[in-house]
This record gives structure tokens, C-alpha cells and sequence, in this order.
């Protein structure tokens, strides 16, 4: 896939102010800190589209941005930062949900893990969620760099018993390298297509 534009639309707590655009969207999800903006900025060749941070918990709502003028691109809010106050954790969580029951042109969630991590209740929360939902859901592994090649079966193992999907349904993504990206490019280009 070619990315010819990719520009900010505006950001959203509530479905009013969703774009009604009803373009077909593709959803990126995961814990603080993980690279989902990170990660948009890569897709679209955009170093400074969405605002990437140190912090982790800064986002907290959804960002839309239009890819090509022809499909969207949502930032979802992160979870699971430690410092975050409950309120805003369970705001958090009524968020996405809201999002995902009531988001008819959403043909995929990206779910984002960190190869140095096990996932956590909010992770195996969403991907039961997406199940539940019968959202398609492309996983990926995120900052692979921070690790070498011989070490990622071993690191994979915990993601895989955590969420019980098999290896060959993660793309395995790094933001510093690009490795990664066209193989996320074509997933999207697939559940676009749905
Ligand atoms: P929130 O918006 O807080 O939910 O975080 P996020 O998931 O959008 O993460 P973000 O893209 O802002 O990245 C968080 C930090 O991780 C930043 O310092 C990034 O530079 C760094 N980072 C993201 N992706 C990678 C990667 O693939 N490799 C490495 N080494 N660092 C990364
Ligand atoms: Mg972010």
C-alpha cells in the first residue's frame, strides 16, 4: 500500500464525536508506553503526526487521523499505567468499549504487546472483548529491537501462553528500525478489503 496523505481529523472521548465520515477504520490498542503512536507514525512515514511521549498515559482520547482520504486510522487511549488514577482507569475502559460495540465501519484492531513484557488482565481483557465483538484483531509485537533475534522464541513464549494465540498470528514490529511495516501495511490492506 502507498500512503499519499495522512493528516489529523480531531480527537474524541464519546461516539458524538466520532467523524462521521464513515470511512473504514483500523483501531490501535495496547498498554501505555507500548508505541501505538509510534507505530502510526511509521505506517504513514510521518515522524510527528501523532505526538509520542516518554510519559506514558498522556493520551486520553481517541485520535482519528484520515490515511489517503480513504480510510482512518484510531488512536486508542493507552491503559494499565500504574499512576493513573482509578477514575480515569475505569474511563479508560468504558471508552474502548463504547468504541468497539458501537463502531459499525471499525474492520480491525491492531493490539499492540511489548516483546519484553507478559501480558496483563487489560490486555487479555480486550482481546476477549474483540472476540466477544467478532472484531478482527491483528497482534503485534512492538520495540523488537530491544531484543536479539535468537532471544525472541524465548520472549514469545509468555505472550503466547498469556493469550493463547499461535506465533504465526503476530506481526513482529520496531519503530527504530522499520522492520515490520510492510507486513502490517498488507494486514491492513486485508481487513480494509473485508
Ligand atoms: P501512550 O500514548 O501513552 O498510550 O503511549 P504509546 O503506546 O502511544 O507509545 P509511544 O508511541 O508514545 O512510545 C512510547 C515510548 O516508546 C517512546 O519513547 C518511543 O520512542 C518508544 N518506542 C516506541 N516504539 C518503539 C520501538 O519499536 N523501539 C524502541 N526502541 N522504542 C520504541
Ligand atoms: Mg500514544
Amino acid at each position: 500500500m502507498q500512503i499519499k496523505s495522512a493528516e489529523f481529523i480531531k480527537g474524541a472521548a464519546r461516539p458524538e464525536g466520532y467523524p462521521s465520515d464513515n470511512l473504514p477504520e483500523i483501531a490501535f490498542a495496547g498498554r501505555s508506553n507500548v508505541g501505538k503512536s509510534s507505530l502510526i507514525n511509521v505506517l504513514v512515514n510521518r515522524r510527528g503526526l501523532v505526538r509520542t511521549s516518554a510519559t506514558p498515559g498522556r493520551t486520553q482520547m481517541l485520535n482519528f487521523f484520515s490515511v489517503n482520504e480513504q480510510f482512518t486510522l484510531v488512536d486508542l487511549p493507552g491503559f494499565g499505567f500504574a499512576k493513573v488514577p482509578l477514575a480515569v482507569k475505569k474511563d479508560w475502559g468504558i471508552m474502548a468499549r463504547t468504541y468497539l460495540e458501537n463502531r459499525a465501519n471499525l474492520k480491525a484492531v491492531i493490539l499492540l504487546f511489548d516483546i519484553r513484557r507478559v501480558p496483563r488482565d487489560e490486555e487479555l481483557q480486550l482481546l476477549d472483548w474483540l472476540e466477544e465483538l467478532d472484531i478482527p484483531t491483528i497482534p503485534v509485537i512492538t520495540k523488537v529491537d530491544k531484543v536479539s533475534r535468537n532471544r525472541r522464541g524465548a520472549q514469545m513464549r509468555p505472550i503466547l501462553e498469556a493469550t493463547g494465540l499461535p506465533q504465526e498470528a503476530f506481526s513482529f514490529f520496531s519503530a527504530l528500525t522499520r522492520e515490520g511495516r510492510e507486513d502490517i501495511l498488507q494486514r491492513i490492506e486485508v481487513a480494509l478489503a473485508c
